[in-house]
């Protein structure tokens, strides 16, 4: 029950029915749920080899924040940056309120809470040059990109995951109030999934289509995580236990999505809306299979599908995704239509799509570019943002992320 009643945040009758039943007698909404069941006590280590927030569990909510370092910024005063916010992170992520906090009750439910750093390459050009990866620059560009300015590449990333939304925004206010004498915020992007307990277990999320996204995917502990994140067994890693961080915020036309009907959405990812399960399968983890045709002679996947166009066989270029959804008042970008301009929708939706991977240029663009080619998904679907950034591995405790680079 006490899960159940912290996710109950909503209004109407069902959230109503759903306070009564956790609380007893009294219809008031306050956090007493009991210790024993609560889940805001739950943490995520933030010292170690890996900085968490890449391979742990996803979250609720998300706030990716590109921060742009002021004129004038040096080495010297990133490492004051990344020492003081790396100790607001160790200490917000364990449920305890840096000294100074002016609200230290709101760090009081961790709630999972993960801090993620990454640098964009001017961190790096300014920190250690001669270290910085390859990959670290701009994607090349893609056709099907109407990316705004707005939403691009930053110099610092700070990646904010947890299953409280409270509690991230405390977090998210903590380091953004310590960061401000060394940079300034170029873009917040708020995502969110489902909360803990709304959905059955076994089956991947869905997302604002409708769609059961996130099947096929090297997740940690499968066979192929290790190489596709941290660049182990023939993978360069550029340094090691670092990472990479494709972001790229894609506007999800839900309006036209609406004029599709079931079997037309279907037809464009290659997988059934109910389940997730291939088009020719039953099951979600079923095996697609790319050669079965239909009565009429047509394969059943069609080749222009998106399972079937992003779907790689070469071992050298797959990627981890993470996605969170967005959903906006439509006053703040609206619904673009294919040309960049508004539509006139009601929607301003989409996806943060963030995928990790050892090498950005080997793994995410070729996938990229064979969407870029042909993918059905395309006609409802825009990428409005892009940032790439590298993500160093994480610090001992007293260290501060990146220190190995100093
Ligand atoms: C698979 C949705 C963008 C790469 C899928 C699936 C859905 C989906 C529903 C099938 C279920 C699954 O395996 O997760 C979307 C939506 C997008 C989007 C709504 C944009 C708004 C992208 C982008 C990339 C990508 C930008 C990479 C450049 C993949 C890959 C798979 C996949 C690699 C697994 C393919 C396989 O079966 O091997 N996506 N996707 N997707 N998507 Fe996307």
């Amino acid at each position: 029950g006490a899960v159940a009643g912290a996710g109950a945040t909503g209004i109407g009758a069902a959230s109503a029915a759903g306070f009564s039943g956790v609380l007893g007698s009294s219809d008031r909404p306050t956090s007493d749920h009991g210790d024993a069941a609560r889940h805001g006590l739950q943490t995520e280590p933030f010292y170690g080899a890996r900085q968490a927030g890449v391979a742990t569990l996803p979250q609720a909510f998300s706030a990716f924040i590109a921060l742009d370092l002021n004129k004038g910024a040096s080495k010297d005063s990133l490492r004051r940056m990344l020492r003081v916010l790396s100790d607001d992170a160790a200490a917000l992520t364990q449920g305890r309120a840096p000294l100074w906090d002016q609200e230290p009750w709101l760090a009081e439910n961790p709630s999972r809470l993960t801090v993620t750093f990454g640098f964009g390459p001017k961190v790096m050009s300014l920190i250690a040059a001669a270290r910085s990866p390859g990959w670290l620059k701009p994607l090349p560009a893609f056709t099907i990109d109407r990316l705004q300015d707005r939403w691009n590449q930053g110099d610092v990333l700070v990646q904010l995951c947890c299953d409280d939304k409270l509690t991230l925004a405390h977090a998210q206010r903590v380091l953004l109030k310590d960061s401000r004498s060394f940079a300034a915020v170029r873009w917040i992007q708020d995502g969110f999934r489902n909360t803990v307990g709304a959905t059955v277990s076994g089956q991947s999320l869905r997302n604002l289509f409708g769609q059961v996204d996130g099947t096929v995917n090297p997740y940690p502990g499968e066979t192929d995580h290790e190489k596709v994140v941290y660049g182990r067994d023939g993978f360069d890693p550029w340094i090691e236990n670092g990472t990479s961080l494709v972001l790229r915020r894609i506007h999800m036309n839900v309006d036209t999505w609406d004029e599709a009907d079931t079997p037309a959405r279907e037809d464009a990812v290659g997988r059934k809306l109910a389940d997730g399960a291939p088009l020719t399968g039953s099951q979600e983890h079923d095996e697609p299979d790319f050669e079965a045709k239909g009565p009429l002679g047509f394969p059943v996947i069609a080749s222009y599908s998106h399972i079937r166009r992003s779907r790689t066989d070469n071992p050298d270029e797959k990627i981890f995704r993470s996605v969170y959804n967005y959903d906006l008042p439509v006053a703040d970008a609206s619904g673009m239509s294919r040309s960049g301009e508004i539509s006139g929708g009601v929607s301003n939706t989409g996806l943060i799509f963030a995928s990790y991977q050892a090498d950005p240029v080997k793994q995410f663009v070729p996938i990229q570019k064979r969407l870029d080619e042909m993918d059905m998904l395309n006609t409802w679907t825009v990428p409005i943002g892009s940032a790439v950034f590298a993500i160093p591995p994480g610090c001992e405790e007293g260290g501060f992320v990146g220190d190995q680079l100093f």
